[in-house]
Order: structure tokens, then C-alpha cells, then sequence
């Protein structure tokens, strides 16, 4: 087994496996979030290592049809993507998960480096070993980080040619404002670069809302999963099976929003603290921005990219856009 070539982990993030910031600062930011008025719990902490597997479970859902729909336009147009990306030094992969999305793109973008950054370290680990097993002429750099705070890259990675890979309709995870302002931080990152991004579009609520709420229930024990997450971290006592999972499409605000709601009244205390939810009160968790492609185009415009193209599925349903830096 070759191992990666290395692991790197920014001062500001710790490296122990399946849990995202330093200790004391996620009980911070977890207390913060659950004694707010509008109690919530930051996305990045659904990804333990269990999160990351069920995860990868959901996109295996007939529901859940954004990661089929995005392999088929890469792998449809992946000459037009290959021919806009131009040379690429380094493939900068932002929330790789499995890696797997990214490797279909080795044949035809042929990177000399590959650098996939994730939240989950343990989760990434295992795809790196594996990866560079299979592909020992790419360099491969992991980095374990949140994306969304930071994008500090190892200095290693030459600034000439990176092409950044944002798949899964993951920038859909933060409101449009944010979103405008990561696309700006990469677009600062790859001077002479690219990017190629994968969004969600506005579609009926009935393909919507099942793709977040299937009938499997296999996207609640990835929500609820949260809540375990959260004991270890918070050293909190929420009851998995005092809560339940609830998808919600905001139309005006084209936006599912995902909830764990308590199905009684329940006290949840932790450490330093503790807080009674009343039965029906619910703590948001997620929202997933859904985009017209014009709405995207202008965001992209907006963060300074240029020449940008995009590409669709045959019924429309999602996105992939390739934009010059
Ligand atoms: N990036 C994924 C999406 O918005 C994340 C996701 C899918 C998700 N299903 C979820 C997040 C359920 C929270 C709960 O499509």
C-alpha cells in the first residue's frame, strides 16, 4: 500500500479523526448554535465518519438523483470540459469525500497533481490509500479542512494551472451571499486557472423534496446522525429517537431546508450547559440552494470568473459550469 503523500493540516484545524476544528472550539460553536433563539447545528459536523458513509449511501438512492445526473453531463461533455479546462497542474478537489468524482476525470483532464480537501480526515485517509494505489504517476496532496471558513493550500502546489473541482451542488449549502464570496476566494486562488462547479437547479417541489426525505429513511439516519455526532463532541444527551427528520422545499427562497425536529418535550443537557426543547420545535441543519442556470452564471460573473460555460442532463435537472479565473 503506498501511503499519501502527506496529510496536510493547517494549524487551525485539527487532524484527529472525525472531528472538524479543535475541541474547545467546536463545544464553542455546537453550545452557541443550540442556546440560540433559532437553535442550529453546523452542516460540517454531519460528516463523521458514519455521516460520510451514509452519505455516500444516498447518492446509491433512486430518490436522490443530483449525483447521477452530474456523472452523466461529465461524463457526456468530458472532452468540451477537458478542452476548457485546458493543462491542468493540480486538480484542487473541495470536499472530495470518496475522491471517486474526481478520479473519473483523471483520463481526460490527465493532472499532474491531485489535491482533495474534506472535512473528514478518517474518511479521506481511506480514499487517498487507495487512490494513489491506483494512480501512482499523480502526486497526491491530502488536506483536511472546512472550505467554507478557509482555502489554505500547501505551498507546495505550484499557482500556475489549477483547475478547482467543486462537485455535488455543495456550494448550494451556503446561501447565495457566502457562496458569492467562496467563489471570489477560489477565483483569488487560481490566477490563470479554472473552475469547474456542479449546481442544483430549481425544479417541482415533487422531485425536490423526496431526494432529501426518501423512502428508505436512509437521509434521516444521516440528519440524526448528527445528534450522536454532537454527544461525542458536546458530551450532550439528545435521545436519537426523541427527534425526527423533516425536508422542507422554501420555494421563495428556492431552498430545501432540513430540520431534526423533537417529537416530544425533551431537556438535553451537556457539560456546561443545557436547553428544553417543546415537542414540534425544531433545529435547522442544512439548506440546499437550488439555482437557475442564469442566476449561476451571474453569481460566477459576479466573483470575477470569465468565458464561462455550462453544460446540463437531458431533463435539465442539474448544472455543471466551467469558468476561466
Ligand atoms: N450537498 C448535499 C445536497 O445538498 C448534501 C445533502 C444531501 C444533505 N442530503 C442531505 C445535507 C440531507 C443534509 C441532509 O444535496
Amino acid at each position: 500500500m503506498v501511503p499519501p503523500r502527506s496529510m496536510f493540516a493547517p494549524a487551525s484545524h485539527a487532524l484527529a479523526e472525525d472531528s472538524p476544528g479543535a475541541p474547545a472550539q467546536a463545544s464553542q460553536e455546537l453550545q452557541a448554535g443550540l442556546l440560540a433563539p433559532s437553535p442550529h447545528i453546523d452542516p460540517k459536523y454531519l460528516y463523521d465518519r458514519l455521516g460520510s458513509s451514509l452519505f455516500t449511501a444516498i447518492t446509491l438512492l433512486p430518490e436522490y438523483y443530483p449525483t447521477r445526473c452530474e456523472a452523466e453531463i461529465l461524463q457526456e461533455h468530458a472532452a468540451d470540459i477537458a478542452a476548457h479546462a485546458g493543462k491542468v497542474e493540480a486538480l484542487i478537489d473541495v470536499g472530495a469525500g470518496d475522491c471517486v468524482k474526481a478520479e473519473r476525470l483523471f483520463a481526460s483532464l490527465q493532472p499532474r497533481r491531485y489535491v482533495p480537501i474534506d472535512i473528514s480526515a478518517g474518511y479521506l485517509q481511506t480514499a487517498v490509500q487507495r487512490l494513489q494505489h491506483a494512480h501512482p504517476d499523480i502526486e497526491i496532496m491530502a488536506v483536511c479542512q472546512d472550505v467554507h471558513d478557509t482555502l489554505d493550500l500547501p505551498h507546495a502546489i505550484p499557482e500556475r494551472n489549477r483547475l478547482f473541482f467543486y462537485p455535488g451542488s455543495s456550494i448550494g449549502n451556503l446561501d447565495p451571499g457566502r457562496a458569492a464570496r467562496m467563489l471570489a476566494r477560489i477565483r483569488a486562488a487560481c490566477p490563470g486557472g479554472g473552475l469547474l462547479v456542479g449546481v442544483d437547479r430549481v425544479k417541482p417541489r415533487s422531485i425536490l423534496e423526496p431526494a432529501y426525505d426518501d423512502a428508505l429513511r436512509l437521509t434521516a439516519a444521516f440528519n440524526l446522525n448528527l445528534l450522536r455526532h454532537v454527544n461525542q463532541l458536546l458530551g450532550s444527551d439528545f435521545q436519537v429517537d426523541d427527534w425526527s427528520h423533516v425536508a422542507h422545499y422554501d420555494e421563495a427562497n428556492s431552498r430545501i431546508q432540513m430540520f431534526l425536529q423533537a417529537q416530544r418535550d425533551v431537556l438535553v443537557r451537556w457539560p456546561a450547559g443545557q436547553r428544553r426543547f417543546a415537542a414540534g420545535q425544531r433545529i435547522h441543519t442544512e439548506n440546499s440552494y437550488k439555482y437557475t442556470p442564469e442566476k449561476f452564471r451571474d453569481l460566477l460573473a459576479q466573483a470575477g470568473f470569465r468565458d464561462i460555460q455550462h453544460w446540463s442532463d437531458e431533463r435539465g435537472w442539474f448544472s455543471v459550469f466551467s469558468a476561466r479565473a
